[in-house]
């Protein structure tokens, strides 16, 4: 009756690039973060996740004209996929003691993160690999980067430890239609 299910090992990607821009737009998408209404979410210290996706956010326009939607463009490209969908993205602050535990998106086929503040002392993105049970610590990713993987990849921020804030924005992404020459 009962049959054993084994796990298998299939090759998975996550893609990291640099954003060019980062520097020129940093300061500026910080300001219109720290203007944007804010809840604490769980052991997060400030974050929009909560506030209703109907209030404009400010930093939007900074966050995909001049810095995200030019990298989702050439992302596509190398997925040969010809579009792509936003589903969501909220951005979170964590300062000394803040951590965001193992988790998923749900409904999105893929999720990323753009570190806009993100100190080379910081706790950094892990990934939870259920085969070898291994934590793989992103540990070459720096700041201006964007991360972007499969939604159930099972991730988490570690604890920060030390004073620096670091600051990201997450956002949920479906890439459609792929052109996948046979
Ligand atoms: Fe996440």
């Amino acid at each position: 009756m009962f049959k054993k299910t084994k796990i298998y090992s299939l090759a998975n990607i996550y893609l990291l690039g640099s954003l060019k821009n980062h520097s020129l737009f940093k300061t500026k998408l910080l300001n219109e973060i720290n203007n944007s209404p804010s809840k604490s979410s769980s052991n997060i210290f400030r974050c929009d996740w909560e506030i209703h996706k109907d209030i404009k956010r400010e930093y939007q326009n900074t966050l995909f004209d001049d810095l995200l939607i030019p990298h989702f463009i050439k992302v596509s490209k190398i997925l040969s996929s010809s579009g792509f969908e936003i589903n969501n993205y909220w951005f979170q602050q964590y300062e000394k003691g803040s951590s965001h535990d193992w988790h998923i998106h749900p409904k999105t086929n893929y999720t990323g993160v753009y570190y806009i503040e993100y100190p080379d002392t910081t706790a950094k993105t892990e990934i939870y690999n259920f085969l070898t049970k291994d934590k793989l610590e992103l540990e070459h990713i720096e700041e201006g980067d964007v991360l972007i993987f499969p939604s159930n990849l099972v991730h988490r921020a570690p604890k920060i430890t030390n004073n620096l804030r670091k600051t990201i924005v997450s956002f949920n992404i479906d890439f459609l239609k792929f052109n996948i020459k046979s």
